[in-house]
């Protein structure tokens, strides 16, 4: 084949060269040619005129089939067009006569979604919350990276991950998707992500905007919250990850949002993402999110998904009625070739590939480990000395084959099918309960080969307490499992695990829990265990990252991005508020037509307005178990040298020191006070800072404050705005252990 190739390549080559002319020359003059026909082949012209160029090609009919989805198996009837569907939530076919290819979308928040029905293999990476907890934002990057590879090795360019809700109420189900309850660390982390993604040519999509942050009743829920509490918090998160990333597109969630729906609020959509923030790309709806044609494209929605209810047939005739005009159509399509052309999704379209498995359980363990929150060490418990240790209790969370998994659309399925099911059963069913295959007892077996290390389910309290009573150690995983479309009844672990963990700690005195959650927990018996591990939702590779943190090969540098309360009782709210019957849909056969027109509403207000996470805890006196922020090490670090310089941006610089014997990273951050007259809690993230150091080292570090992160929000200006006064600068390693502190006073 080679061979006959260039042997014709050869002859072609003799007969142009007797013409004068050179093979070079003639491919350029063919792509002269495809490019006088087609101008906005041309790489080289911005993204908008590319887009403005096809446009104007384009008939009435190819614009409407831009602005919908042809259906999602198990939602919307399917059109006959989506046979071309890769198998994704979302498929919307090209204009190939114009060369525009179709968009091949799938979910995709810790790894590609879908594998097991579509017969694929995806990597699963830690969860978002995990990701959050590395305070690194090159971890972020590569987290962002790993996905959008597989989503091209797939056959897919556009992805549905990037969730960036704030942990405002951390019983909702997503908590786990998101990252975490402070705007500056979420939206920087879920920007850099969404980086990582574009930068393989894969259009970023940043969900769900805005204030879905509970599941109950999602699709009827309508949030009250004041304009200034919520360009402070969760809008700002979007703001930052907007800003950060150029993210190709937004998707507006299922809630109402101060009496309008989020995909129909004009102030959300139009005034706030695309007037303020400059935001060029499209709005697509959440799936069926959708609920008016003229209505919502007025407002800003440019795209409905998964059908075409009203972005179809309705939308055209509206459009032919004036009812919509023609510009405001144009601007819709226009943003979604835009966005195709500024992915590079046109000049480089994916290619069907074999995923990188070793590569991606590379990554993903890479960033487990360092998003492992060590908790707590009593007596230098951990980490472990295998040379010393001779026999290890393992005990609960099936965790001699696997680790739990976050549900719903951002569900990866394992390799094998559930590692508690038998063999074989590859697909994954709406919030069933995934364990992935990577196993805790393996992987403590193969640090510690010469330790007797046994294993016992913890369903027994009694039984697992004896075995822990004849172990050097007994290490305890406990689980809590959360999805979309739920929330949780409680922040206690379920399955009577705590009364586990007790009777356990009172048989062994070195008794480790690690837990693997997504949102925060309650431990009645942390005082009474002597190590603590967060591994969250740990990924493919969750084992092997828990089991080199336990033996200390790796030296834990993570912090929490969620603020863990020590009781229910002093979250802002007692209790989610739930649907009425009424406003919520109960298994009827075609749920999208009682979705579609709207369900009635009922209200939450979110009365804490600005007192997010930690900002709640510390406006209101309340004592935490472990605050934001925090995180211990194998090592100590010592804060020093803290000056302050006011200019145009503030730099914080200052100095910090490994006072240990073990190398290791700090995340070292700031946290201003702002004056009094501004009204605000108490402190604020405004930098940090992940720095590596190695045993005696120590480092400057400088960190500029962008204004803004100093600035409240004047809902009467419709302006950020600085307050003059005096403001306080805090530095140290958790949102509570802020040894270096300093005012300055801004203008
Ligand atoms: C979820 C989105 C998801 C979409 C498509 C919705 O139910 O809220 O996060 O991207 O489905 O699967």
């Amino acid at each position: 084949m080679n061979l006959h190739g260039s042997s014709i390549r050869t002859t072609l080559q003799l007969g142009i060269a007797i013409l004068g002319i050179t093979l070079a020359s003639v491919s350029a003059q063919v792509g002269t040619d495809h490019m006088a026909s087609a101008p906005w082949m041309n790489s080289s012209l911005p993204p908008d005129e590319r887009a403005s160029l096809v446009v104007k090609e384009m008939t009435l009919d190819e614009k409407i089939s831009f602005l919908h989805g042809t259906g999602m198996v198990g939602l919307s009837p399917m059109s006959p067009l989506s046979v071309n569907s890769n198998g994704g939530a979302g498929y919307v076919p090209g204009v190939p006569r114009l060369r525009i290819p179709a968009l091949q979308i799938s979910d995709a928040a810790y790894g590609v979604r879908q594998s097991g029905e579509n017969g694929r293999y995806s990597t699963a990476l830690p969860a978002n919350v995990a990701a959050a907890a590395s305070w690194d934002p090159e971890a972020a990057y590569e987290y962002g990276g790993l996905i959008a590879r597989e989503l091209r090795a797939q056959g897919y360019n556009m992805s549905l991950g990037g969730g960036l809700n704030l942990t405002r109420e951390p019983r909702n189900g997503r908590t786990f998707e998101y990252m975490g309850e402070d705007p500056i660390l979420a939206g920087k982390m879920v920007g850099q992500v969404m980086k990582g993604e574009q930068a393989e040519h894969v259009i970023g999509d940043i969900k769900h905007y805005a204030m879905n942050d509970q599941e109950s009743g999602r699709n009827a829920v309508n949030v009250n919250i004041d304009k200034r509490s919520m360009r402070e918090s969760d809008l700002l998160a979007f703001e930052i990850g907007v800003r950060e990333s150029n993210a190709g597109a937004v998707m507006c969630s299922y809630n109402r949002v101060n009496g309008d729906y989020a995909c129909e609020n004009k102030y959300l959509l139009t005034d706030v993402l695309k007037k303020d923030w400059n935001f060029k790309g499209f709005v697509v709806s959440d799936w069926q999110g959708t609920h008016s044609a003229a209505k919502a494209s007025a407002a800003g929605l440019d795209h409905e998904e998964p059908g075409e209810i009203f972005y179809g047939e309705a939308m055209k005739k509206a459009v032919e009625s004036g009812q919509v005009p023609m510009a405001e159509l144009d601007d819709h399509v226009h943003r979604i070739l835009r966005s195709m052309f500024a992915s590079g999704v046109v000049d480089d379209p994916p290619e069907k590939s074999v995923v990188d498995v070793a590569g991606g359980f590379e990554i993903a363990q890479k960033i487990e480990e360092q998003s492992i929150v060590l908790l707590r060490n009593e007596h230098a418990q951990l980490p472990l000395d295998a040379a010393k240790v001779t026999s290890i209790a393992v005990i609960g969370s099936h965790s001699d084959v696997g680790m739990i998994s976050g549900g719903g659309s951002a569900q990866v399925d394992p390799p094998g099918g559930n590692a508690i099911m038998p063999p074989g059963q590859g697909r994954t069913t709406w919030q069933a309960h995934i364990w992935f295959p990577t196993s805790p007892l393996k992987a403590i077996r193969a640090q510690a080969p010469r330790a007797n290390v046994q294993y016992d389910p913890g369903t027994n309290p009694d039984s697992a307490a004896a075995l822990a009573n004849k172990a050097d150690v007994a290490i305890v995983f406990a689980y809590q499992w959360e999805s979309e479309g739920m929330d949780l009844d409680s922040l206690s672990l379920p399955e009577h695990q705590d009364d586990l963990i007790a009777k356990v700690a009172a048989a062994n005195p070195h008794t480790v829990v690690v837990l693997e959650t997504g949102s925060p927990v309650t431990m009645p018996w942390a005082d009474q265990v002597s190590g603590i591990l967060e591994a969250w939702y740990g990924g493919s590779r969750g084992a092997e990252a828990v089991a080199r943190v336990l033996f200390g090969e790796v030296n834990p540098s993570a912090k929490l991005p969620n603020t863990f309360p020590k009781s229910e009782a002093d979250l802002p709210h007692r209790s989610i508020v739930k649907p009425p019957r009424k406003s919520t849909t109960h298994g009827e056969p075609e749920e999208w037509k009682i979705i579609a027109p709207g369900l009635p509403p009922f209200q939450i207000t979110y009365d804490e307005g600005l007192k997010v996470g930690y900002k709640w805890y510390d406006a209101e006196h309340k004592q935490v178990l472990f605050p934001f922020g925090y995180g211990l090490a194998y090592t100590t670090y010592n804060y020093s040298d803290l000056k302050v310089t006011p200019g145009k941006s503030v730099r914080v610089s200052f100095k910090v020191t490994n006072t240990g014997s073990r190398a290791g990273a700090e995340v070292a951050e700031v946290y201003a006070a702002l004056p009094e007259s501004a009204g605000e809690p108490p402190k604020r993230l405004v930098g940090w800072s992940k720095v590596k150091l190695n045993p005696g080292e120590s480092k400057e570090v400088a960190i500029d404050v962008d204004p803004e992160y100093l600035s409240i929000f004047n809902v009467e200006r419709d302006a950020w705005q600085l307050v003059p006064g005096t403001y306080g600068l805090m530095v140290g390693g958790s949102s509570q252990n802020l040894p270096l502190k300093e005012s300055v006073t801004l203008k």
